[in-house]
């Protein structure tokens, strides 16, 4: 049996109510107007997706998940998508960052890797046979440096469930690059294998590594796994103040073809 709770929202605002599945729902007498869920990341930032067309049922839907979780909220929006980014702004929330979309070019022909290599005494392994402790920790360390991502603490287990998904896990485009003297681990690249759909998850290395060639190495390697399977492209995400990978893409050839916006609501006692 399904037992809802009711929680508090201002009288004119539609009911809410929680189910037990996590769901906060929006209704007017029996009739669903909205609903949202609210999701804590391993970095502890609570996201919030809402899904109403009725501002009032938006408002009270963002309230009552603030007043239950008295959290800073955060949101992702399309910067297309002018009508919601105003609605949010006027429930309080302000712009925290945001991230340009690209698509980039496989072929080594327009991207120019077709020289790229690792600097001597770095090789690199396939993910599928990474030490798992390590791959996890390396994880961790780059994402202290991708805007938006920092204090990302990963459990063992989840880190697994996700990695090794077979819905997305593609060994030959998820690589590590390691330094060969010592087995520790400078960099990777993963693309995420979504069905017909590739989508760089990270580039990243680490900071004594940097500058000598190893993102462009890891990228032109799984590239060319795309490339030869024929994907011609690869979606990518950048955050607009990272300036090292919007160069890195741009020189790659990649085409801007959007942009997202991060909302914060910051928590405040009413
Ligand atoms: C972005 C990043 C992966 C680049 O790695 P890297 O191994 O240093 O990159 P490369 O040496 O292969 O550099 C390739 C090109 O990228 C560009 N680039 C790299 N770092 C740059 C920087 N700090 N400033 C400007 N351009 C930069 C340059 O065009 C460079 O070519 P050049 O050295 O001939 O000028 C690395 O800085 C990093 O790990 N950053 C933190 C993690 C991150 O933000 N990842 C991306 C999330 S989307």
């Amino acid at each position: 049996m399904t037992v809802l709770r009711l929680v508090g929202v201002p009288p004119t605002a539609p009911r809410i109510v929680r189910a037990p599945d996590g769901e906060w729902r929006a209704l007017d007498g029996d009739q669903s107007v909205g609903r949202a869920r609210a999701v804590q990341r391993p970095d502890r930032r609570w996201f919030v997706a809402l899904d109403s067309q009725r501002a009032d049922a938006y408002e009270a839907l963002l309230h009552a998940i603030a007043e239950d979780l008295q959290q800073d909220l955060y949101m992702t929006v399309d910067e297309s998508d002018h009508e919601l980014l105003q609605r949010c702004r006027q429930l309080g929330c302000t712009v925290n960052r945001r991230e340009d979309e690209y698509l980039v070019p496989t072929d080594a022909d327009v991207t120019g890797l077709t020289d790229a290599a690792l600097p001597a005494g770095l090789g690199h392994v396939s993910a599928a046979e990474a030490d798992e402790d390590q791959l996890r920790a390396l994880d961790e360390v780059l994402r202290e440096d991708v805007p938006g991502a920092n204090g990302w603490v990963n459990d063992p287990r989840d880190f697994r469930e996700y990695t090794f998904d077979a819905r997305h896990f593609d060994p030959m485009t998820y690589l590590v690059a390691v330094d060969e003297a010592t087995g520790g681990y400078a960099g990777l690249v993963r693309v995420w294998n979504d069905p017909g759909n590739p989508r760089l998850g990270l580039i990243g290395v680490v900071a004594a590594h940097r500058r000598r060639g190893v993102a462009r190495a890891l990228l032109a390697t799984a590239f060319r796994a795309l490339h030869d399977r024929g994907f011609g492209q690869v979606a990518a995400e950048v955050d607009v103040t990272n300036a090292a990978s919007t160069e890195l893409l741009r020189r790659l050839g990649a085409r801007r073809t959007g942009g997202s916006v991060e909302l914060i609501r910051g928590w405040r006692p009413a």
